[in-house]
């Protein structure tokens, strides 16, 4: 395995707008709500080189608290054959939970691409695959554990839930987003063009960006799924106009859903981070072409909306 800090030079040879890597403390904070979820299971981590994954280094650290089976991890090299890492139970030492494992590494024959035939093995092999894969190609990743009917919890960006590879099973609650969202730091590589806002070098001259629209998908249940939102607004048609164009009623935050409204209320797509299936039903989503009239008559077109009705018995609307 190679040395932690050799990782600038590694990430410079990439350099790819994919290079970013994600932080511990962002794995620990989701995956500690999914530990029921690991008992004797494979986990795939496809995306992950691990001189510089924290998603191979949580699951070697946690492997016997977690109980797992089998840790696989690969990953994609440009230029050369890829490797593979694999972490399996030592029966005798199942509830030794501060028991570092060690690992075996393989050769792959191929680059480590997750679509690969190799890779595609593995990942029949495996129960859940959990990484941050790579942004630019995320609705073939999301499309491709689908098609082997993996469980998953997996690093992207809010924006990708309209994808066509996403959005119908969003729609239709058979994948959603985990507990954390919003903006969240990440190490980028050296040669990453520095920036006046969200960006900052450490005392190692480590670079990192920070990103907002970040979330987890998954398929795993979890408990605030089947939280209700809080709402407690009231409609009144003054407050709450509708579209131009379609008979929904504009909520531009979702704390400012009206309790009472019965019809289809349209919100920003971060009402999906709170998003319960048993208090509402997503009727769509539209990218854009929703249009919304102003005050000064002029006519505006509303970006990313999530068409959403309250499925609770609201009194008002159509
Ligand atoms: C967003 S980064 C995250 C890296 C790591 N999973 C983490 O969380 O720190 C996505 C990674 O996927 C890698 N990658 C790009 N194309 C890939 C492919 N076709 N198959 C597997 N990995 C790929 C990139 O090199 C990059 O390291």
């Amino acid at each position: 395995m190679k040395e932690q800090t050799n990782s600038n030079l590694h990430m410079s040879r990439a350099g790819k707008t994919d290079e970013f890597y994600t932080d511990i403390s962002m794995i620990e904070n989701e995956l500690r709500h999914y530990r029921n979820y690991f008992k004797d299971k494979v986990v795939f981590c496809n995306c992950d080189d691990p001189a510089f994954s924290n998603f191979w280094k949580y699951f070697q650290i946690n492997f016997y608290m977690l109980g797992l089976r089998k840790l696989v991890s690969t990953h994609f090299e440009a230029d050369k054959p890829s490797y593979k890492l694999e972490i399996i139970r030592q029966d005798d030492k199942v509830g030794q939970l501060s028991f570092l494992p060690d690992y075996v590494q393989t050769p792959l024959k191929g680059d480590g691409d997750f679509r690969s035939p190799e890779a595609i093995q593995l990942l029949k092999e495996a129960d859940i695959v959990v990484t941050n894969p790579p942004f630019s190609l995320f609705a073939d990743y999301i499309a491709q554990l689908k098609a082997f009917h993996k469980d998953f919890l997996v690093i992207g960006n809010l924006n990708a839930v309209t994808y066509k590879e996403i959005l119908p099973s969003i729609m239709a609650n058979e994948i959603w987003l985990g507990y954390n969202s919003g903006h969240f730091w990440f190490k980028v590589p050296e040669n990453y063009e520095e920036k006046k806002t969200d960006f900052r070098i450490d005392e190692n001259g480590q670079k990192w960006r920070r990103m907002g629209n970040i979330c987890w998908y998954t398929n795993l249940d979890t408990t605030q799924r089947h939280e209700d939102l809080t709402i407690f607004k009231n409609y009144s048609p003054d407050l709450y106009p509708k579209y131009d164009n379609y008979d929904a009623i504009e909520v531009s935050r979702v704390a400012n859903i009206p309790s009472d409204y019965s019809g289809i209320i349209g919100v920003p797509i971060t009402f999906l981070t709170q998003y319960n299936p048993d208090q509402f039903e997503i009727i769509d989503v539209k990218s854009s072409g929703l249009l919304l009239k102003k005050n000064d008559g002029s006519v505006k077109s509303m970006y990313k909306r999530v068409l959403i009705k309250n499925i609770r018995g609201a009194r008002h609307g159509n």
